[in-house]
């Protein structure tokens, strides 16, 4: 998109003028980004994916006769189109992917369209932190969708003023499905972020190529490491890459120096319990009308409605 790398390269240059140095994890989204987040999707410890797919199939022998005429799907952060295709059905006309990833989200539908050759997919640009319309043609009843436990990657609280828009986004009696991670043993956790096949240091590592690319900031992917842990007050996996020497870059002549050992958090991921969930969606103006979950309550997806 035209102006996203004049967006990063402020955000960049914000972000790491301060002394806590915080990147929202939408940064590490280009087309690489991308599928390196899908090969996170597939490793053993990552248990996430594997979780919410078995419990959207669950819901895909109820989701259409829940909902009484013909639909459109709106997926927020819709990525590969993996889960979405497990809940498609005969009465879904249009599907909306909305994704900051724009290239990966394209290439996604057209994989989509080969299987569902009927269904009107229309991909979309966004950044879904803030508001965003939707095309008028689509069918009255919209239901969205917000998967992959992303309500748990915003910083300073700002999941509340998502699920506000995206309330009227989706506008009069909307529906919104919500993946949310929920908090467990702490092995489990840091296992998750931390997976033996290298997926998420590269998947976080990512942005220093990306700031290579587009900033010609010529740092050099060795010289940080990845770490992740958990923040027990917060419930919250924090994700870092951490400066291994002195260094120094350079943007539009403006010099920026990291220390050894200066950790940059790259990524936020918030993990619930169910009634903390049910305390956000309330305050942001939704009311929970049921959730699935497994059976160890390692992962819910809950339904709201307006
Ligand atoms: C954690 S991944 C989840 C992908 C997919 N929904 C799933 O469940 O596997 C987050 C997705 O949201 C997109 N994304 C992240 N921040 C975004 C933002 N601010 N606006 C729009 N899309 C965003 C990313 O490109 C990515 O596809």
């Amino acid at each position: 998109m035209k102006n996203e790398r004049q967006i990063f390269i402020k955000e960049i240059i914000k972000n790491f003028s301060k002394s806590k140095k915080k990147i929202p994890s939408k940064f590490h989204y280009d087309l690489k980004g991308s599928k390196y987040f899908e090969k996170i999707t597939t490793a053993k410890e990552y248990y996430i994916t594997r979780i919410e797919k078995k419990i959207l199939k669950k819901i895909s022998e109820k989701i259409n006769t829940t909902f009484k005429g013909f639909t459109s799907f709106v997926e927020f952060g819709s990525g590969s189109t993996d889960k979405i295709s497990i809940l498609l059905n005969k009465k879904v006309k249009y599907y909306i992917p909305l994704d900051i990833s724009f290239d990966f989200i394209r290439e996604s539908s057209k994989k989509l369209h080969r299987n569902f050759p009927n269904l009107k997919i229309i991909p979309t640009y966004c950044d879904y932190n803030k508001f965003i319309s939707l095309p008028n043609k689509i069918t009255k009843i919209k239901i969205g969708f917000f998967l992959g436990s992303s309500i748990g990657n915003f910083y300073n609280g700002e999941e509340k003023i998502f699920l506000k828009n995206a309330k009227k986004t989706l506008g009069k009696n909307s529906y919104l499905f919500v993946g949310a991670d929920l908090i467990k043993n702490k092995n489990i956790l840091e296992k998750a972020y931390n997976d033996s096949g290298g997926f998420a240091a590269r998947f976080n590592l990512n942005l220093v190529r990306r700031m290579n690319n587009e900033i010609n900031t010529k740092l050099k992917i060795n010289d940080f490491k990845y770490i992740s842990k958990l923040n027990i007050p917060k419930s919250t996996m924090q994700s870092f890459i951490v400066s291994k020497k002195k260094q120094k870059f350079f943007i539009n002549g403006k010099k920026f120096v990291l220390k050894k050992n200066e950790k940059i958090q790259t990524e936020t991921s918030k993990k619930f319990t169910f009634s903390s969930f049910k305390k956000l969606a309330k305050s942001s103006g939704w009311k929970v009308n049921r959730f699935w979950c497994d059976e160890k309550n390692y992962y819910a997806v809950f339904l709201l409605s307006s």
